[in-house]
């Protein structure tokens, strides 16, 4: 990110300014692409600032979630730029969660083969997570009401700016709040690769007041995430790394995508991204013990952490086994025969596991039911 990241309160009121200073010189258009459940206040925010810097600004309201990652929502959005004469070096800003960072990171990758575009996170989990790294992409659904093939289409694609404005918090509802603390808890569990070996302590430490949602322990919470993740996609911005590098960033998610695909669908239960990468921790656990290549105990001090942040640690109408384990299968980060799955070590550290007996996964799968 040529712009850097910054978080703190009231950092949108210097979107204008800092975006102009990264642009090309003949940018004169903004599109901003803000979630509707956000406080008015914190789109007139937004959109003030940028206009003080000589953007002329278009704003399209979206509806957040997962429903917006799609071919369809990409192709609405490039007419509405076409429309408006959206140039190339016209920055998009992506002003809400993960699902819409994600949809406008796309479409600016995309769009006369690449915009600029700024991330403006206003969920825990877009600003530690989804607004890092420069992955961006929709799902791909296979036939009517099929299985959902989660960023089954993506480019990476940096984001020139991004300023995660701890005011955007105010509004997120708790349970929002808390799937984002599974990401950091998965930060928390690579720490060590991301050169932050405490983040797993600290974190456990100082959740009472991040619950709390003070502002000090907060900003420190998403300011040492983001580190973590920056190093993490430094040394492997492309996802080359087979051993390790980005991929660690996966851990639990082989799991999580599959629980994703199926919750909603024939009754299941509904759940947040950050809860399914929550139950996708505990089963990496669970499954890491069973392949014997982490410490006794490493499940449950995930359970007990996720726990402690108000996250499911299991689901009551989990499809099958089978059914889990052949969604597994569509992941992108399958690989022939066995499974390969990003699993915990302890200390702090994780490790891609080429061949992952169907076993020792459906373990993983079994941990998530109710006792
Ligand atoms: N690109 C990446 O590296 C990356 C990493 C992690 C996750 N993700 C993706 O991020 C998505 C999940 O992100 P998310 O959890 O932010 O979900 P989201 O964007 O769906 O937002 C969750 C809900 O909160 C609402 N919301 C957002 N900000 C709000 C605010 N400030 N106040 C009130 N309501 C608000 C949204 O409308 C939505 O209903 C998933 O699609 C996941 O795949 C991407």
């Amino acid at each position: 990110v040529n712009g850097g990241a910054l978080v703190g309160r009231a950092v949108l009121a210097s979107l204008g300014e800092r975006a102009r200073a990264v642009v090309e010189a003949d940018a004169s258009k903004a599109l901003v692409l803000a979630d509707r459940r956000l406080p008015p206040g914190l789109r007139r925010a937004a959109v003030a600032s940028l206009r003080r810097a000589r953007f002329s600004v278009f704003v399209q309201p979206v509806s957040g979630g997962e429903g917006i990652k799609s071919l369809a929502a990409v192709e609405r959005l490039a007419r509405v730029m076409a429309a408006h004469r959206h140039g190339r070096n016209d920055p998009v800003v992506a002003l809400g969660g993960g699902s819409v960072t994600d949809l406008a990171g796309f479409v600016s990758a995309a769009y006369h083969r690449g915009t600029p575009w700024v991330a403006c996170p206003t969920t825990l989990l877009a600003m530690v997570d989804a607004s890092i790294g420069g992955k961006t992409g929709v799902n791909l659904t296979l036939g009517r009401g099929g299985l959902v093939l989660k960023n089954a289409l993506g480019a990476f694609h940096q984001p020139i700016l991004v300023l995660a404005d701890l005011a955007a918090l105010d509004s997120l509802p708790e349970r929002q709040f808390r799937a984002g603390l599974a990401e950091c808890l998965k930060h928390g569990l690579i720490g060590s690769a991301g050169g932050d070996r405490g983040l797993w302590g600290w974190t456990l430490a100082n959740l009472p007041r991040v619950l709390e949602r003070r502002p000090a322990p907060l900003a420190a919470l998403i300011r040492r995430n983001i580190a973590v993740k920056e190093r993490v996609v430094s040394r492997d911005e492309h996802e080359r790394d087979e051993t390790g590098g980005r991929a660690l960033l996966n851990l639990g998610h082989t799991f999580a995508h599959a629980i994703e695909a199926l919750a909603g669908r024939g009754g299941g239960e509904r759940i947040a991204h950050g809860e399914a990468v929550g139950l996708g921790l505990i089963a990496a656990a669970r499954c890491a013990g069973r392949l014997g290549i982490a410490p006794a105990g490493i499940e449950t001090e995930v359970r007990r952490a996720l726990a402690a942040c108000g996250l499911p640690t299991m689901l009551r109408r989990l499809p099958p086994t089978e059914r889990v384990i052949a969604a597994m299968r569509h992941d992108k980060k399958a690989r022939g025969g066995g499974l390969r799955l990003v699993l915990p070590t302890g200390g702090g550290r994780a490790a891609v596991v080429e061949g992952v007996p169907v076993r020792a996964a459906a373990a993983g799968v079994d941990s998530l039911r109710p006792v």
